[in-house]
């Protein structure tokens, strides 16, 4: 199949660009390279032996996609492009409603009018905001967003049902990531973000690099077993491959159908830890903190609905997340911006 990807130089959308490229389908990326590089792409390449169509276009402006579309024959999109930084999008809001939401809608309107029917969007467990249950099922209610990135995907989600109901002919799946980590094999790709990291694996890693003094462990007075928040880490090579098992399901069942990305199994921050000094041979200094305001002590995901209707589940370990994650970190500690 010819696929779109948006967003297929950053972390998500480069895993998936390699597992869509071994698996024979062809790959155009569009990114305006805004948290990303264009070495990904070329590490791409040469990961694969294959060649990657690439266009740096911002989604918000560009006047080409229907032109990439059917230049490229493109059958089914894969969306990834947006902003995902929690904090920032507090203290930024229009930024990230603007180039969210309207990125996707001008990406519908090219789709559309070039007659491409399929569409998987990149959505998040953090739509369930605190989950009135636990583990979270696709029925859990998306009500609570807790902030303007997590509203902001709420709101996509809403718009494509709303357009799918409209256009009962445009399919697509809302992949609902839990907590992606880990990277490629090769240590070739992997996470790398600008700054100082808000999410646990690459802040740990870049302790382990000697980039960051010590990890600061948001709480340990949380109602759970070893007082720390439990989250459900998935490699980014199975998510990688979700994807693929939904763009094959939207041929089989179209509308639009929203499933849950994780392993099932929830894992605390002390275990992600332990599990990363036991797979690298190496100790993390931490420091029990304050808790981080807006984080819910519980979240991880009942798989079933992804196995039954995608044929798809997780393969990978945190042992195997942290392994890898270990291993593109200490060969590339400052990610894409050194050779
Ligand atoms: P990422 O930042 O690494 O990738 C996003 C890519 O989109 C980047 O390469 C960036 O340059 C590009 N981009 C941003 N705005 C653009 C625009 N206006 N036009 C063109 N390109 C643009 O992020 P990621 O971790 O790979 O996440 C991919 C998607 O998955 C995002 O939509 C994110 O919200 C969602 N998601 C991520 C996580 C996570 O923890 N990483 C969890 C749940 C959902
Ligand atoms: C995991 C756990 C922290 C950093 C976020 C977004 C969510 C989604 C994934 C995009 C929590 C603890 C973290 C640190 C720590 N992204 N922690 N010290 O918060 O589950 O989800 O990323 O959709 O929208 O909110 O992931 O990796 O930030 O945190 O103790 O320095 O690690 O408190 O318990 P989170 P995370």
């Amino acid at each position: 199949m010819n696929i779109l990807l948006t967003g297929g130089a950053g972390y998500i959308g480069s895993h998936t660009a390699v597992e869509l490229l071994k698996e024979g389908h062809s790959v155009t990326i569009i990114d305006n390279l805004s948290n990303s590089s264009f070495k990904v792409v070329e590490r791409i390449e040469k990961l694969t032996n294959k060649r990657v169509s690439f266009y740096k276009e911002d989604l918000l402006y560009t006047t080409r996609l229907k032109d990439v579309l059917d230049e490229h024959k493109i059958e089914a999109v894969i969306h990834f492009a947006g902003l995902k930084a929690v904090g920032e999008s507090v203290s930024e809001p229009l930024t990230y409603y603007k180039i969210n939401i309207l990125s996707t809608i001008n990406l519908c309107e090219s789709m559309i009018a070039s007659g491409v029917r399929d569409l998987v969007f990149s959505s998040s467990a953090t739509v369930y905001g605190e989950p009135i249950r636990m583990p979270i099922d696709e029925e859990t209610p998306v009500i609570d967003a807790t902030n303007p990135y997590a509203q902001s995907k709420a709101m996509i989600e809403k718009i494509l049902q709303d357009l799918s109901t409209a256009q009962p002919e445009f399919n697509v799946a809302l992949l609902r990531y839990f907590n992606p980590g880990g990277a490629h094999v090769s240590g070739d790709i992997g996470e790398d973000p600008t700054g100082i990291p808000n999410n646990l694996l690459p802040f740990i890693s870049q302790v382990a690099v000697g980039m960051r003094d010590k990890l600061v462990v948001f709480g340990d007075d949380y109602p759970t077993p070893d007082g720390t928040c439990i989250r459900d880490y998935i490699h980014v090579v199975d998510l990688a491959k979700g994807h693929i098992a939904a763009i094959e399901k939207l041929k089989e069942k179209p509308g639009l159908v929203a499933y849950n990305l994780g392993t099932g199994t929830g894992s605390s921050v002390l275990d992600i830890i332990r599990a990363f000094e036991s797979a690298n041979s190496l100790t993390i200094p931490f420091v029990i903190g304050a808790r981080r305001p807006g984080d819910i002590p519980v979240s991880y995901t009942n798989p079933a609905l992804a196995k039954a209707e995608l044929n798809w589940q997780t393969k990978k370990s945190i042992e195997d997340i942290c392994r890898d994650a270990w291993n593109w970190q200490k060969r590339n500690p400052k990610g894409y911006s050194e050779p």
